[in-house]
């Protein structure tokens, strides 16, 4: 079964402690945060400060997936603040394994996130050192879009590859998840399905999480 990761971006900024309390009382195994620069995606989000005060309000791990070019500089702040894992996009960087480096020195756990339109060939030589694969299964840069069909291909690669190799790396898709692809997802081995308007979208979280479960 798939753990469930509520997207703060999808949540209402206006009441976001509220927010990310209800969706732990509503069964939530971790939180997915977003960051855009305005620069890799069309669109500005939000930084480590709110973080580091939501943070205080949840016990719930907290994967923060970066949509910013070259954001090394960003990693200390969003780790001694309380980020469990930092994905970085693939797209995004030119030192792709030194970035790999510095999150898992900081000693958080380290992902790379691919673009709908990145072969999933690009990340195979850095596999053994990830944690985690984001893969997106939207353009990244606004939630409520239309989930990408070509993603089911890419976690199937990714799911044989690592059972064939012996690598533990754990499969995160993001954009587009709700109650009518999330079972095909998890059972195509998807770790981790990461879900915005699908839950936020709705009156009850708590049923909008059990459903993204059945
Ligand atoms: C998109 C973000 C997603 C987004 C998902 O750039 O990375 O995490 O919040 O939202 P939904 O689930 O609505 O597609
Ligand atoms: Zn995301």
């Amino acid at each position: 079964m798939a753990l469930i990761a509520p997207s703060v971006l999808s949540a209402d900024f206006s009441r976001l402690a509220e927010e990310i309390k209800a969706v732990e009382r509503a069964g939530a195994d971790l939180i997915h945060y977003d960051v855009m620069d305005g620069q890799f995606v069309p669109n500005i989000s939000f930084g480590y400060k709110i973080m580091s005060d939501l943070k205080k309000t949840t016990d719930l791990f907290l994967d923060v997936h970066l949509m910013v070019f070259e954001p090394s500089y960003l990693y200390k702040d969003f780790v001694s603040r309380g980020a469990g894992r930092i994905s970085f996009h693939l797209e995004a960087v030119s030192d792709v394994i030194e970035n790999i480096n510095i999150i898992k020195s900081l000693g958080a756990e380290a992902g790379i996130t691919i673009n709908p339109n990145t072969e999933v060939d690009r990340i195979i030589d850095y596999l053994p050192l990830l944690n985690n694969v984001l893969l997106m299964s939207v353009f990244p840069g606004f939630g409520g879009q239309k989930f990408i069909e070509s993603t089911y291909d890419k976690i199937k690669f990714l799911n044989e590859y690592r059972n064939k190799n012996n690598l533990n790396y754990i499969i995160t898709v993001d954009g587009g998840v709700n109650a009518n692809n999330a079972h095909k997802l998890a059972n195509l081995g998807c770790d981790v399905l990461v879900a915005g308007s699908s839950i936020f979208g709705k009156e009850d979280y708590n049923r909008a999480i059990k459903e993204l479960r059945l």
